[in-house]
């Protein structure tokens, strides 16, 4: 429970550096908050485990951050919010938010064709015959989702897609995360391993309007994945959760935590389950500033 003098802390959980990049649209946003961020890199990837490891490692993880002062959990990996977001909702007495929701939801937001694109006989905006208006489809728009084989396996951006009347093609992307945290984020190998998932998405889903970056790590790559897709013949509009979640996260505080004292002094603590060198490395990429304060802990197997 918070002490009297207590100043909003929010709580960051990721399965390692990814979520950096939903950290790094929380602060500009929400700059009068405490961060507290936990990369669990010990125990990543998540993304290729069973339902049962992801949901174990993800309790712990979230646990640990309400034990350090969090009043607000955000779920910065995507894998863990679609495996085990109900059992942290139920089991942490704080308010908390995943990103599948907010990215499901910006992807609705935007569901216009996007420009430049050979029109498809399914495309949203059919093309009038000589002196009739034009149609309006009522097909729903289709969106393309990019994500691990765990999320993808679990539908759970589906669903959300679906329950905002949008259609989805699932893809999982295994590869793109060790390339990643390879740092090969411009390197042939990814371009290669981009066009092959890209290419066969498409393949089933050539009317797609939109892709959705379902994992922390694709932002890091976005510039790759919009070539690629200009290089197929497709270029469609992009979106990934990272400042849906964060607008998302500023509004949950605006109706649940409005009486929390914003902190005169924000600070950012920085956690990691494995190496503070590699942390400090590969997550001042993640989130475009040096990481100061990563401490190192222990969070079991
Ligand atoms: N953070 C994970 C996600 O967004 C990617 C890394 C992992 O597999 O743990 O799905």
């Amino acid at each position: 429970m918070p002490t009297p003098h207590h100043n909003l802390t929010i709580g960051v959980f990721d399965s390692g550096f990814g979520g950096l990049t939903v950290l790094h649209d929380l602060l500009p946003l929400i700059s009068y908050a405490n961060y507290i961020y936990l990369g669990d890199t010990a125990r990543l990837p998540y993304g290729s485990k069973s339902r049962a490891t992801i949901v174990r490692y993800a309790l712990s993880s979230a646990r640990f951050l309400l034990a350090q002062g969090a009043d607000l959990l955000v779920i910065a990996c995507n894998t863990a919010t679609a495996l085990a977001l109900e059992e942290i909702r139920a089991d942490l007495p704080i308010p908390v938010i995943g990103v599948i929701q907010p990215g499901a939801q910006a992807a609705a937001n935007t569901t216009n064709p996007p420009k430049n694109r050979v029109p498809h006989l399914r495309d949203s905006l059919t093309v009038a015959k000589v002196g009739e208006p034009p149609q309006i489809s009522t097909e729903p728009p289709h969106v393309i989702v990019l994500a691990t084989t765990a999320t993808i396996q679990s539908h759970a951006y589906a669903q959300a897609l679906k329950a905002l009347g949008l259609e989805a093609t699932e893809k999982a992307c295994p590869l793109l995360v060790p390339l990643v945290e390879e740092g090969w984020t411009n390197h042939p190998v990814t371009a290669e391993v981009l066009r092959i998932y890209l290419s066969e998405a498409l393949a089933t889903t050539p009317h797609a309007t939109t892709l959705l970056l379902g994992c922390t790590h694709y932002p890091l790559i976005r510039p790759l994945i919009q070539s690629t897709l200009e290089t197929l013949g497709h270029p469609l509009q992009i979106i990934d959760s990272a400042y849906a979640t964060a607008q998302a996260t500023a509004a949950l505080i605006t109706t649940q935590l409005p009486n929390l004292p914003q902190s005169p002094h924000p600070t950012q603590t920085f956690y990691a389950t494995d190496s503070v060198e590699k942390f400090q490395r590969l997550g001042s990429s993640f989130l475009g500033q040096p990481l100061n304060q990563v401490h190192l802990i222990d969070l079991g197997g």
